[in-house]
Protein backbone atom coordinates (compact mmCIF):
# COMPACT_ATOMS: atom_id res chain seq x y z
CA UNK A 1 0.00 0.00 0.00
CA UNK A 2 1.42 3.19 -0.84
CA UNK A 3 -0.80 5.22 1.77
CA UNK A 4 0.15 5.76 5.08
CA UNK A 5 -3.55 6.64 6.46
CA UNK A 6 -6.91 6.74 5.58
CA UNK A 7 -9.44 9.07 6.02
CA UNK A 8 -12.99 7.76 5.66
CA UNK A 9 -16.54 9.82 5.66
CA UNK A 10 -19.82 8.85 5.70
CA UNK A 11 -22.23 11.21 3.99
CA UNK A 12 -24.19 13.54 6.22
CA UNK A 13 -27.32 12.73 6.81
CA UNK A 14 -29.96 15.84 6.99
CA UNK A 15 -31.30 16.35 10.42
CA UNK A 16 -34.65 16.61 9.60
CA UNK A 17 -36.04 12.97 10.76
CA UNK A 18 -34.98 10.01 12.00
CA UNK A 19 -32.70 7.67 9.89
CA UNK A 20 -33.90 4.34 8.65
CA UNK A 21 -32.43 1.08 7.30
CA UNK A 22 -32.35 2.33 3.40
CA UNK A 23 -29.41 5.07 5.24
CA UNK A 24 -27.97 2.28 6.94
CA UNK A 25 -27.39 -0.25 4.58
CA UNK A 26 -26.32 2.06 1.78
CA UNK A 27 -23.95 4.06 3.89
CA UNK A 28 -23.39 3.89 7.36
CA UNK A 29 -22.71 -0.39 7.63
CA UNK A 30 -19.94 -0.48 4.67
CA UNK A 31 -18.11 2.50 5.98
CA UNK A 32 -17.90 1.28 9.47
CA UNK A 33 -17.14 -2.24 8.06
CA UNK A 34 -14.48 -0.94 6.27
CA UNK A 35 -12.96 1.39 9.03
CA UNK A 36 -13.33 -1.83 11.54
CA UNK A 37 -11.21 -3.56 9.24
CA UNK A 38 -8.33 -1.16 8.85
CA UNK A 39 -8.41 -1.05 12.38
CA UNK A 40 -7.97 -4.74 13.13
CA UNK A 41 -5.29 -4.29 10.52
CA UNK A 42 -3.39 -2.00 12.59
CA UNK A 43 -4.00 1.07 9.98
CA UNK A 44 -3.94 5.02 10.68
CA UNK A 45 -7.42 5.60 10.26
CA UNK A 46 -9.74 8.48 11.29
CA UNK A 47 -13.93 7.97 10.28
CA UNK A 48 -15.45 11.26 10.08
CA UNK A 49 -19.29 12.10 10.51
CA UNK A 50 -21.98 14.38 11.54
CA UNK A 51 -25.67 16.18 10.75
CA UNK A 52 -26.14 18.17 7.68
CA UNK A 53 -28.17 20.78 9.93
CA UNK A 54 -28.29 23.52 7.26
CA UNK A 55 -30.65 23.90 3.77
CA UNK A 56 -34.24 23.87 3.21
CA UNK A 57 -35.72 20.70 4.40
CA UNK A 58 -35.11 21.49 8.19
CA UNK A 59 -36.55 24.68 7.59
CA UNK A 60 -39.66 22.88 6.12
CA UNK A 61 -39.77 20.43 9.13
CA UNK A 62 -39.55 23.01 11.49
CA UNK A 63 -42.78 24.76 9.62
CA UNK A 64 -44.35 22.30 9.68
CA UNK A 65 -44.08 21.23 12.97
CA UNK A 66 -44.62 25.10 14.44
CA UNK A 67 -41.09 24.86 16.02
CA UNK A 68 -37.76 26.88 15.54
CA UNK A 69 -35.39 25.18 13.14
CA UNK A 70 -32.83 25.13 15.99
CA UNK A 71 -35.29 22.66 17.80
CA UNK A 72 -35.69 20.59 14.60
CA UNK A 73 -31.77 20.08 14.36
CA UNK A 74 -31.18 19.37 17.88
CA UNK A 75 -33.96 16.90 18.53
CA UNK A 76 -33.04 14.67 15.49
CA UNK A 77 -28.99 15.52 15.65
CA UNK A 78 -28.91 13.83 18.56
CA UNK A 79 -31.74 11.09 17.67
CA UNK A 80 -29.25 10.66 14.84
CA UNK A 81 -25.72 10.79 16.78
CA UNK A 82 -27.70 7.85 19.59
CA UNK A 83 -29.18 5.51 16.94
CA UNK A 84 -25.62 4.91 15.31
CA UNK A 85 -24.05 4.74 18.81
CA UNK A 86 -26.24 2.04 19.12
CA UNK A 87 -25.74 0.51 15.94
CA UNK A 88 -22.09 0.35 16.62
CA UNK A 89 -21.02 2.93 13.53
CA UNK A 90 -17.40 3.46 15.05
CA UNK A 91 -16.96 7.13 14.59
CA UNK A 92 -13.83 8.81 16.13
CA UNK A 93 -16.02 11.90 15.54
CA UNK A 94 -19.86 12.91 15.38
CA UNK A 95 -20.26 16.56 14.97
CA UNK A 96 -22.92 18.92 13.01
CA UNK A 97 -22.62 21.70 10.99
CA UNK A 98 -24.22 24.32 13.17
CA UNK A 99 -21.42 24.19 15.32
CA UNK A 100 -18.83 27.16 15.85
CA UNK A 101 -16.08 25.43 14.14
CA UNK A 102 -17.88 24.73 11.58
CA UNK A 103 -19.41 28.07 10.47
CA UNK A 104 -16.01 29.90 10.87
CA UNK A 105 -14.31 27.41 8.98
CA UNK A 106 -16.85 27.11 5.92
CA UNK A 107 -16.97 30.96 6.04
CA UNK A 108 -13.10 30.97 5.53
CA UNK A 109 -13.48 28.60 2.83
CA UNK A 110 -15.50 30.29 0.96
CA UNK A 111 -14.14 33.77 1.83
CA UNK A 112 -10.57 32.56 0.28
CA UNK A 113 -12.21 31.18 -2.90
CA UNK A 114 -13.79 34.31 -3.40
CA UNK A 115 -10.65 36.51 -2.32
CA UNK A 116 -8.75 34.25 -5.34
CA UNK A 117 -11.60 35.00 -7.30
CA UNK A 118 -12.91 31.11 -7.78
CA UNK A 119 -16.49 32.05 -8.04
CA UNK A 120 -18.54 34.04 -10.58
CA UNK A 121 -21.06 36.67 -9.88
CA UNK A 122 -24.54 36.56 -11.51
CA UNK A 123 -27.52 38.06 -11.31
CA UNK A 124 -30.71 36.47 -11.97
CA UNK A 125 -34.54 36.80 -11.84
CA UNK A 126 -35.68 34.88 -9.40
CA UNK A 127 -39.51 33.91 -7.48
CA UNK A 128 -39.82 36.42 -4.71
CA UNK A 129 -42.97 37.27 -2.56
CA UNK A 130 -43.95 40.62 -1.80
CA UNK A 131 -45.65 40.39 0.98
CA UNK A 132 -43.04 38.11 3.38
CA UNK A 133 -40.21 40.04 1.15
CA UNK A 134 -38.32 36.15 0.75
CA UNK A 135 -37.07 34.70 -2.14
CA UNK A 136 -38.43 31.87 -2.82
CA UNK A 137 -36.40 27.93 -3.38
CA UNK A 138 -37.98 25.38 -5.91
CA UNK A 139 -39.80 23.02 -3.08
CA UNK A 140 -41.38 26.39 -1.39
CA UNK A 141 -43.30 27.18 -5.08
CA UNK A 142 -46.54 25.70 -6.43
CA UNK A 143 -48.62 25.72 -9.16
CA UNK A 144 -50.42 23.96 -11.36
CA UNK A 145 -48.36 21.44 -13.38
CA UNK A 146 -48.02 22.45 -17.25
CA UNK A 147 -48.34 18.80 -18.44
CA UNK A 148 -50.77 17.31 -16.38
CA UNK A 149 -52.41 20.62 -15.47
CA UNK A 150 -52.58 19.10 -11.67
CA UNK A 151 -52.93 21.79 -9.03
CA UNK A 152 -50.06 21.87 -6.72
CA UNK A 153 -47.37 20.88 -8.22
CA UNK A 154 -43.91 21.80 -6.75
CA UNK A 155 -41.45 24.16 -8.22
CA UNK A 156 -38.97 21.21 -9.15
CA UNK A 157 -41.53 18.18 -9.80
CA UNK A 158 -45.42 17.37 -10.48
CA UNK A 159 -45.83 14.29 -8.14
CA UNK A 160 -49.42 13.50 -10.35
CA UNK A 161 -47.51 12.72 -13.23
CA UNK A 162 -43.73 13.09 -11.86
CA UNK A 163 -42.46 15.21 -14.47
CA UNK A 164 -39.62 17.37 -13.85
CA UNK A 165 -40.04 21.35 -13.59
CA UNK A 166 -38.38 24.26 -13.48
CA UNK A 167 -40.38 26.84 -11.43
CA UNK A 168 -41.02 29.65 -14.26
CA UNK A 169 -42.87 26.40 -16.05
CA UNK A 170 -45.27 26.14 -13.19
CA UNK A 171 -48.87 28.36 -14.24
CA UNK A 172 -49.49 30.65 -11.51
CA UNK A 173 -47.05 29.88 -9.29
CA UNK A 174 -47.41 30.70 -5.17
CA UNK A 175 -45.72 30.09 -2.24
CA UNK A 176 -46.25 26.90 -1.10
CA UNK A 177 -46.61 28.14 2.96
CA UNK A 178 -49.20 31.22 2.80
CA UNK A 179 -50.56 30.89 -0.63
CA UNK A 180 -49.35 34.46 -2.07
CA UNK A 181 -49.07 35.05 -5.74
CA UNK A 182 -45.61 35.15 -6.58
CA UNK A 183 -43.53 37.91 -8.41
CA UNK A 184 -40.12 37.96 -10.11
CA UNK A 185 -37.21 39.82 -8.32
CA UNK A 186 -33.19 40.44 -9.39
CA UNK A 187 -31.22 38.68 -7.15
CA UNK A 188 -27.33 38.02 -7.51
CA UNK A 189 -25.05 34.89 -6.50
CA UNK A 190 -21.81 33.20 -6.47
CA UNK A 191 -21.39 30.37 -8.59
CA UNK A 192 -18.83 28.03 -9.12
CA UNK A 193 -17.70 27.74 -12.55
CA UNK A 194 -17.32 23.93 -12.97
CA UNK A 195 -17.25 24.73 -16.49
CA UNK A 196 -13.80 25.94 -15.83
CA UNK A 197 -12.80 22.58 -13.92
CA UNK A 198 -14.07 20.33 -17.07
CA UNK A 199 -11.42 19.31 -18.22
CA UNK A 200 -9.47 18.60 -15.24
CA UNK A 201 -12.03 16.50 -14.03
CA UNK A 202 -12.28 14.34 -17.05
CA UNK A 203 -8.71 13.35 -16.78
CA UNK A 204 -9.13 12.99 -13.21
CA UNK A 205 -12.30 10.36 -13.01
CA UNK A 206 -12.59 8.81 -16.26
CA UNK A 207 -8.83 8.44 -17.19
CA UNK A 208 -7.34 7.87 -13.45
CA UNK A 209 -10.26 6.16 -11.87
CA UNK A 210 -11.43 3.65 -14.27
CA UNK A 211 -11.72 1.47 -11.29
CA UNK A 212 -14.68 3.15 -9.23
CA UNK A 213 -17.83 1.27 -9.24
CA UNK A 214 -19.52 1.35 -12.49
CA UNK A 215 -22.65 3.24 -10.99
CA UNK A 216 -20.50 5.44 -10.23
CA UNK A 217 -18.02 6.12 -12.84
CA UNK A 218 -21.11 6.03 -15.31
CA UNK A 219 -23.34 8.17 -13.34
CA UNK A 220 -19.68 11.07 -13.47
CA UNK A 221 -19.72 10.26 -17.24
CA UNK A 222 -23.10 11.02 -17.81
CA UNK A 223 -22.64 14.55 -16.22
CA UNK A 224 -19.16 15.33 -17.88
CA UNK A 225 -20.89 14.37 -21.42
CA UNK A 226 -23.36 16.78 -21.11
CA UNK A 227 -21.21 19.20 -20.37
CA UNK A 228 -20.97 21.05 -16.61
CA UNK A 229 -22.70 24.28 -16.05
CA UNK A 230 -21.45 27.01 -13.12
CA UNK A 231 -23.40 26.50 -9.95
CA UNK A 232 -24.92 28.60 -7.12
CA UNK A 233 -23.03 28.21 -4.10
CA UNK A 234 -25.56 30.56 -2.14
CA UNK A 235 -28.97 30.97 -1.90
CA UNK A 236 -31.57 33.79 -0.33
CA UNK A 237 -32.45 32.09 3.14
CA UNK A 238 -32.40 32.59 6.31
CA UNK A 239 -31.15 29.40 7.55
CA UNK A 240 -27.57 28.95 7.11
CA UNK A 241 -23.89 30.35 6.90
CA UNK A 242 -23.59 33.88 6.12
CA UNK A 243 -21.96 34.69 2.71
CA UNK A 244 -18.46 36.64 4.04
CA UNK A 245 -19.05 39.31 1.59
CA UNK A 246 -20.24 42.78 2.40
CA UNK A 247 -23.51 43.68 1.03
CA UNK A 248 -24.50 39.99 0.78
CA UNK A 249 -27.26 39.83 3.68
CA UNK A 250 -29.44 37.80 4.03
CA UNK A 251 -27.76 35.38 1.42
CA UNK A 252 -26.12 32.01 3.00
CA UNK A 253 -24.02 29.35 1.68
CA UNK A 254 -25.72 26.69 0.00
CA UNK A 255 -26.03 23.94 2.23
CA UNK A 256 -24.02 21.60 -0.62
CA UNK A 257 -21.36 24.05 -0.47
CA UNK A 258 -20.96 24.13 3.43
CA UNK A 259 -21.91 20.22 4.32
CA UNK A 260 -19.43 18.66 2.49
CA UNK A 261 -16.98 21.06 4.19
CA UNK A 262 -18.17 19.85 7.31
CA UNK A 263 -15.99 16.43 6.61
CA UNK A 264 -13.11 18.83 7.05
CA UNK A 265 -14.14 20.97 10.19
CA UNK A 266 -15.15 17.99 12.09
CA UNK A 267 -11.88 16.63 11.21
CA UNK A 268 -10.59 19.68 12.61
CA UNK A 269 -12.83 19.83 15.87
CA UNK A 270 -11.11 16.07 16.78
CA UNK A 271 -7.77 16.69 16.21
CA UNK A 272 -8.01 20.24 17.99
CA UNK A 273 -9.24 18.57 20.51
CA UNK A 274 -6.70 15.82 20.75
CA UNK A 275 -3.63 16.95 18.77
CA UNK A 276 -1.41 14.29 20.54
CA UNK A 277 -3.59 11.19 19.57
CA UNK A 278 -5.10 12.43 15.82
CA UNK A 279 -2.29 15.38 15.27
CA UNK A 280 -3.52 18.58 12.85
CA UNK A 281 -6.21 18.67 10.67
CA UNK A 282 -4.12 19.41 7.91
CA UNK A 283 -2.25 15.55 7.92
CA UNK A 284 -5.47 14.07 6.80
CA UNK A 285 -6.36 17.02 4.48
CA UNK A 286 -3.26 18.23 3.05
CA UNK A 287 -0.94 15.53 2.92
CA UNK A 288 -0.17 13.55 -0.53
CA UNK A 289 -0.28 10.13 1.98
CA UNK A 290 -3.32 10.63 3.34
CA UNK A 291 -6.40 8.02 1.14
CA UNK A 292 -9.51 9.39 1.39
CA UNK A 293 -12.67 7.66 1.11
CA UNK A 294 -16.13 8.98 0.85
CA UNK A 295 -19.30 6.69 1.66
CA UNK A 296 -22.26 8.23 0.37
CA UNK A 297 -25.99 7.26 -1.47
CA UNK A 298 -26.45 7.43 -5.14
CA UNK A 299 -28.19 10.71 -4.38
CA UNK A 300 -24.70 12.13 -3.79
CA UNK A 301 -22.38 11.14 -6.42
CA UNK A 302 -22.32 14.46 -8.35
CA UNK A 303 -21.79 16.18 -5.33
CA UNK A 304 -19.35 13.73 -3.88
CA UNK A 305 -17.65 13.52 -7.65
CA UNK A 306 -17.50 16.24 -9.47
CA UNK A 307 -18.25 19.63 -6.73
CA UNK A 308 -16.30 18.55 -3.99
CA UNK A 309 -13.21 17.69 -5.73
CA UNK A 310 -13.69 20.59 -7.36
CA UNK A 311 -13.89 22.72 -4.13
CA UNK A 312 -10.91 20.58 -2.71
CA UNK A 313 -8.81 21.49 -5.71
CA UNK A 314 -9.35 24.90 -5.69
CA UNK A 315 -8.34 24.99 -1.89
CA UNK A 316 -5.26 22.99 -2.53
CA UNK A 317 -6.85 19.97 -0.66
CA UNK A 318 -6.41 16.39 -1.12
CA UNK A 319 -8.99 14.51 -3.42
CA UNK A 320 -11.03 11.29 -2.81
CA UNK A 321 -9.21 7.72 -3.81
CA UNK A 322 -13.17 6.33 -4.15
CA UNK A 323 -16.24 7.01 -3.64
CA UNK A 324 -17.80 3.96 -2.89
CA UNK A 325 -21.17 4.71 -3.64
CA UNK A 326 -24.51 2.21 -3.24
CA UNK A 327 -27.50 1.97 -4.92
CA UNK A 328 -31.11 2.25 -3.08
CA UNK A 329 -32.37 -0.23 -0.73
CA UNK A 330 -36.26 -0.64 -1.00
CA UNK A 331 -38.53 -1.77 1.28
CA UNK A 332 -41.12 -4.69 0.83
CA UNK A 333 -40.60 -4.10 -3.26
CA UNK A 334 -41.18 -0.11 -2.38
CA UNK A 335 -39.18 2.69 -2.35
CA UNK A 336 -38.21 3.49 0.95
CA UNK A 337 -40.27 7.29 1.62
CA UNK A 338 -39.94 9.55 4.89
CA UNK A 339 -42.67 11.16 3.75
CA UNK A 340 -45.21 8.24 3.16
CA UNK A 341 -43.54 6.76 6.49
CA UNK A 342 -42.15 4.01 4.52
CA UNK A 343 -39.41 2.81 6.37
CA UNK A 344 -37.81 0.74 9.25
CA UNK A 345 -36.78 3.75 11.54
CA UNK A 346 -33.24 2.65 13.42
CA UNK A 347 -34.54 3.91 16.82
CA UNK A 348 -38.36 2.16 16.37
CA UNK A 349 -36.13 -0.75 15.27
CA UNK A 350 -33.99 -0.87 18.61
CA UNK A 351 -37.33 -0.46 20.44
CA UNK A 352 -38.64 -3.55 18.94
CA UNK A 353 -35.45 -5.67 18.75
CA UNK A 354 -33.31 -4.53 21.59
CA UNK A 355 -30.07 -6.06 21.43
CA UNK A 356 -30.32 -7.49 17.72
CA UNK A 357 -28.11 -4.91 16.40
CA UNK A 358 -25.79 -7.36 14.75
CA UNK A 359 -28.62 -9.42 13.27
CA UNK A 360 -29.97 -6.07 11.33
CA UNK A 361 -26.61 -5.51 10.31
CA UNK A 362 -25.90 -8.42 9.13
CA UNK A 363 -29.04 -8.72 6.80
CA UNK A 364 -28.64 -5.25 5.52
CA UNK A 365 -24.66 -6.40 4.50
CA UNK A 366 -26.40 -9.22 3.34
CA UNK A 367 -28.74 -7.44 0.81
CA UNK A 368 -25.95 -4.66 0.48
CA UNK A 369 -27.61 -2.92 -2.93
CA UNK A 370 -23.94 -2.53 -3.82
CA UNK A 371 -24.52 -3.14 -7.28
CA UNK A 372 -28.06 -2.82 -7.96
CA UNK A 373 -31.44 -1.54 -6.31
CA UNK A 374 -31.89 -4.00 -3.94
CA UNK A 375 -35.29 -5.31 -1.65
CA UNK A 376 -35.40 -5.28 2.28
CA UNK A 377 -38.12 -7.69 3.62
CA UNK A 378 -39.06 -9.03 7.05
CA UNK A 379 -39.31 -12.48 5.74
CA UNK A 380 -35.96 -12.46 4.70
CA UNK A 381 -34.71 -11.14 7.91
CA UNK A 382 -36.21 -13.86 9.90
CA UNK A 383 -35.07 -16.25 7.48
CA UNK A 384 -31.35 -14.82 7.64
CA UNK A 385 -31.39 -14.93 11.22
CA UNK A 386 -32.90 -18.14 12.29
CA UNK A 387 -30.75 -20.15 8.99
CA UNK A 388 -27.63 -18.21 9.19
CA UNK A 389 -26.86 -16.45 12.34
CA UNK A 390 -28.94 -19.25 14.85
CA UNK A 391 -28.69 -22.30 13.02
CA UNK A 392 -24.91 -21.74 11.43
CA UNK A 393 -22.90 -19.33 13.29
CA UNK A 394 -24.53 -19.18 16.70
CA UNK A 395 -25.04 -23.66 16.60
CA UNK A 396 -21.44 -24.30 15.91
CA UNK A 397 -20.09 -21.27 18.36
CA UNK A 398 -22.15 -22.63 20.92
CA UNK A 399 -21.48 -26.81 20.95
CA UNK A 400 -17.65 -26.29 20.38
CA UNK A 401 -18.25 -24.10 23.94
CA UNK A 402 -20.74 -26.33 25.74
CA UNK A 403 -18.83 -29.54 25.11
CA UNK A 404 -15.59 -28.28 26.13
CA UNK A 405 -17.53 -27.17 28.91
CA UNK A 406 -18.61 -31.07 29.25
CA UNK A 407 -15.90 -32.73 28.63
CA UNK A 408 -13.41 -30.47 29.54
CA UNK A 409 -14.23 -28.25 32.23
CA UNK A 410 -14.00 -25.40 29.82
CA UNK A 411 -10.25 -25.69 29.04
CA UNK A 412 -8.75 -25.68 25.72
CA UNK A 413 -8.12 -29.22 24.94
CA UNK A 414 -4.46 -29.72 23.63
CA UNK A 415 -4.85 -31.25 19.63
CA UNK A 416 -3.36 -34.57 18.75
CA UNK A 417 -2.32 -36.12 15.83
CA UNK A 418 -4.30 -34.93 12.50
CA UNK A 419 -6.63 -36.95 11.02
CA UNK A 420 -6.31 -36.44 6.84
CA UNK A 421 -9.83 -34.56 7.76
CA UNK A 422 -8.54 -32.39 9.84
CA UNK A 423 -6.09 -31.26 7.35
CA UNK A 424 -8.65 -30.71 4.68
CA UNK A 425 -10.52 -28.49 7.07
CA UNK A 426 -8.08 -26.58 7.84
CA UNK A 427 -6.86 -25.97 4.03
CA UNK A 428 -10.27 -25.11 3.56
CA UNK A 429 -10.28 -22.04 5.86
CA UNK A 430 -6.81 -21.17 5.58
CA UNK A 431 -7.01 -18.73 2.61
CA UNK A 432 -9.89 -17.28 4.63
CA UNK A 433 -7.73 -13.97 5.20
CA UNK A 434 -6.57 -13.50 1.80
CA UNK A 435 -10.13 -13.83 0.27
CA UNK A 436 -11.96 -11.14 2.80
CA UNK A 437 -8.58 -8.90 2.11
CA UNK A 438 -9.07 -8.97 -1.45
CA UNK A 439 -12.92 -8.61 -1.17
CA UNK A 440 -12.93 -5.73 1.74
CA UNK A 441 -9.69 -3.62 -0.20
CA UNK A 442 -12.68 -3.89 -3.22
CA UNK A 443 -15.57 -2.48 -0.71
CA UNK A 444 -17.17 -5.66 -1.75
CA UNK A 445 -18.96 -6.12 1.54
CA UNK A 446 -21.23 -8.70 0.37
CA UNK A 447 -19.60 -11.03 -0.65
CA UNK A 448 -16.99 -10.03 2.68
CA UNK A 449 -19.35 -11.16 4.79
CA UNK A 450 -20.50 -14.20 2.66
CA UNK A 451 -17.14 -15.13 3.47
CA UNK A 452 -16.86 -15.33 7.23
CA UNK A 453 -20.29 -17.15 7.30
CA UNK A 454 -18.57 -19.57 5.06
CA UNK A 455 -16.26 -19.93 7.62
CA UNK A 456 -18.94 -20.71 10.20
CA UNK A 457 -20.17 -23.20 7.71
CA UNK A 458 -16.49 -25.08 7.60
CA UNK A 459 -16.91 -25.29 11.60
CA UNK A 460 -20.25 -26.45 11.88
CA UNK A 461 -20.12 -29.32 9.36
CA UNK A 462 -16.77 -30.06 10.90
CA UNK A 463 -18.30 -30.78 14.11
CA UNK A 464 -21.70 -32.73 12.30
CA UNK A 465 -19.03 -35.52 10.71
CA UNK A 466 -17.07 -35.54 13.68
CA UNK A 467 -19.49 -36.01 16.10
CA UNK A 468 -17.01 -35.57 19.22
CA UNK A 469 -20.36 -36.06 21.24
CA UNK A 470 -20.46 -39.47 20.91
CA UNK A 471 -16.60 -40.14 20.08
CA UNK A 472 -16.09 -38.52 23.65
CA UNK A 473 -17.55 -41.96 25.30
CA UNK A 474 -14.57 -43.82 23.62
CA UNK A 475 -11.92 -41.69 22.63
CA UNK A 476 -10.99 -38.95 24.44
CA UNK A 477 -7.61 -37.67 22.50
CA UNK A 478 -9.29 -37.73 19.36
CA UNK A 479 -12.63 -35.80 21.05
CA UNK A 480 -9.78 -33.15 22.58
CA UNK A 481 -7.83 -32.64 19.21
CA UNK A 482 -11.14 -32.35 17.43
CA UNK A 483 -12.98 -30.07 20.14
CA UNK A 484 -9.22 -27.39 19.89
CA UNK A 485 -9.40 -27.43 16.27
CA UNK A 486 -13.69 -26.20 16.46
CA UNK A 487 -12.37 -23.74 19.43
CA UNK A 488 -9.86 -22.36 16.81
CA UNK A 489 -12.15 -22.13 14.17
CA UNK A 490 -14.56 -19.83 16.81
CA UNK A 491 -11.67 -17.99 17.66
CA UNK A 492 -11.08 -17.14 13.94
CA UNK A 493 -14.75 -15.73 13.34
CA UNK A 494 -14.68 -13.65 16.88
CA UNK A 495 -12.25 -11.87 14.31
CA UNK A 496 -13.54 -12.04 10.47
CA UNK A 497 -16.65 -11.28 11.82
CA UNK A 498 -15.84 -8.07 13.93
CA UNK A 499 -16.10 -5.72 10.87
CA UNK A 500 -19.48 -6.95 10.26
CA UNK A 501 -20.77 -8.27 13.90
CA UNK A 502 -19.01 -6.21 16.39
CA UNK A 503 -21.19 -7.02 19.41
CA UNK A 504 -21.20 -10.80 18.65
CA UNK A 505 -17.61 -10.79 18.63
CA UNK A 506 -16.95 -8.72 21.46
CA UNK A 507 -19.43 -11.76 23.18
CA UNK A 508 -17.48 -14.53 21.43
CA UNK A 509 -13.63 -12.94 22.57
CA UNK A 510 -15.23 -12.80 25.91
CA UNK A 511 -16.05 -16.20 26.05
CA UNK A 512 -13.16 -17.05 24.35
CA UNK A 513 -10.87 -15.19 26.96
CA UNK A 514 -9.11 -14.17 23.93
CA UNK A 515 -6.75 -10.83 25.10
CA UNK A 516 -4.87 -10.67 21.90
CA UNK A 517 -7.22 -10.01 18.93
CA UNK A 518 -5.56 -9.23 15.47
CA UNK A 519 -5.95 -9.57 11.71
CA UNK A 520 -2.99 -11.17 11.00
CA UNK A 521 -4.33 -13.95 12.90
CA UNK A 522 -6.74 -15.01 10.63
CA UNK A 523 -6.73 -18.66 8.68
CA UNK A 524 -4.51 -19.71 12.10
CA UNK A 525 -4.98 -22.84 14.60
CA UNK A 526 -2.59 -21.32 17.35
CA UNK A 527 -5.10 -18.72 18.60
CA UNK A 528 -6.19 -20.66 21.92
CA UNK A 529 -3.64 -22.27 23.66
CA UNK A 530 -4.01 -25.70 25.26
CA UNK A 531 -5.03 -25.45 28.68
CA UNK A 532 -6.69 -21.89 28.87
CA UNK A 533 -9.55 -21.60 30.61
CA UNK A 534 -12.55 -20.05 28.55
CA UNK A 535 -15.74 -18.27 30.17
CA UNK A 536 -19.06 -19.62 30.41
CA UNK A 537 -21.02 -19.85 26.92
CA UNK A 538 -23.77 -17.86 26.18
CA UNK A 539 -25.98 -17.97 23.02
CA UNK A 540 -24.67 -15.39 20.23
CA UNK A 541 -28.14 -15.16 18.55
CA UNK A 542 -31.72 -16.22 19.42
CA UNK A 543 -34.41 -17.39 16.97
CA UNK A 544 -37.01 -14.40 15.83
CA UNK A 545 -40.52 -16.28 15.91
CA UNK A 546 -43.44 -15.94 13.89
CA UNK A 547 -45.49 -13.50 15.77
CA UNK A 548 -42.80 -10.85 16.23
CA UNK A 549 -42.20 -10.71 12.05
CA UNK A 550 -46.12 -10.22 12.00
CA UNK A 551 -45.89 -7.72 14.20
CA UNK A 552 -43.71 -5.34 12.06
CA UNK A 553 -45.68 -6.60 9.25
CA UNK A 554 -48.63 -5.64 10.56
CA UNK A 555 -47.16 -2.00 11.56
CA UNK A 556 -46.43 -1.51 7.59
CA UNK A 557 -49.85 -2.74 6.80
CA UNK A 558 -50.80 -0.06 8.79
CA UNK A 559 -48.81 2.72 7.14
CA UNK A 560 -50.69 1.81 4.06
CA UNK A 561 -53.72 2.07 5.70
CA UNK A 562 -52.96 5.40 7.10
CA UNK A 563 -51.48 6.89 3.53
CA UNK A 564 -54.64 5.78 1.35
CA UNK A 565 -57.17 7.41 4.19
CA UNK A 566 -54.99 10.53 4.18
CA UNK A 567 -55.05 10.70 -0.09
CA UNK A 568 -58.49 9.76 0.39
CA UNK A 569 -59.34 13.42 2.10
N1 LIG B 1 -27.42 15.62 3.74
C1 LIG B 1 -27.14 15.03 2.47
C2 LIG B 1 -28.13 13.93 2.18
O1 LIG B 1 -28.65 13.37 3.10
C3 LIG B 1 -25.76 14.47 2.40
C4 LIG B 1 -24.70 15.46 2.65
S1 LIG B 1 -23.19 14.74 2.48
C5 LIG B 1 -22.12 16.02 2.61
O2 LIG B 1 -28.32 13.60 1.04
F1 LIG B 1 -21.13 15.82 1.87
F2 LIG B 1 -22.64 17.08 2.18
F3 LIG B 1 -21.80 16.17 3.84
ZN1 LIG C 1 -48.11 16.95 -13.81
Amino acid sequence: MSFKRTLVTSALPYANGPVHIGHLAGVYVPADIYVRYLRLRGEEVLFVGGSDEHGVPVTIRARKEGITVQDVVDRYHYLIKDSFEKFGISYDIYSRTTSDIHHKFASDYFRRMYDRGQFVEQTTEQFYDPETQEFLTDRNIRGECPRCHAQGAYGDQCEKCGATLSPDELINPYNAVNGNPLTKKATSHWYLPLDQYQQWLEQWILENHKEWRPNVYGQCKSWLDGGLKPRAVTRDLDWGIPVPVEGADGKVLYVWFDAPIGYISNTKELCDAQPEKYGNWEKWWKDEDTRLIHFIGKDNIVFHCIVFPSMLKADGLILPDNVPSNEFLNLEGDKISTSRNWAVWLNEYLEDFPGKQDVLRYVLTANAPETKDNDFTWADFQARNNNELVAIYGNFVNRALVLTGKYFDGKVPAAGELTDYDRQTIEEFKNVKAQLENLLDNFRFRDAQKEAMNLARIGNKYLADMEPWKLAKTDMERTATILNLALQIAANLAIAFEPFLPFSSAKLRQMLNMDTFEWEQLGKTDLLPSGKQLAKPSLLFSKIEDDVIQFQIDKLEATVKANAEANYE
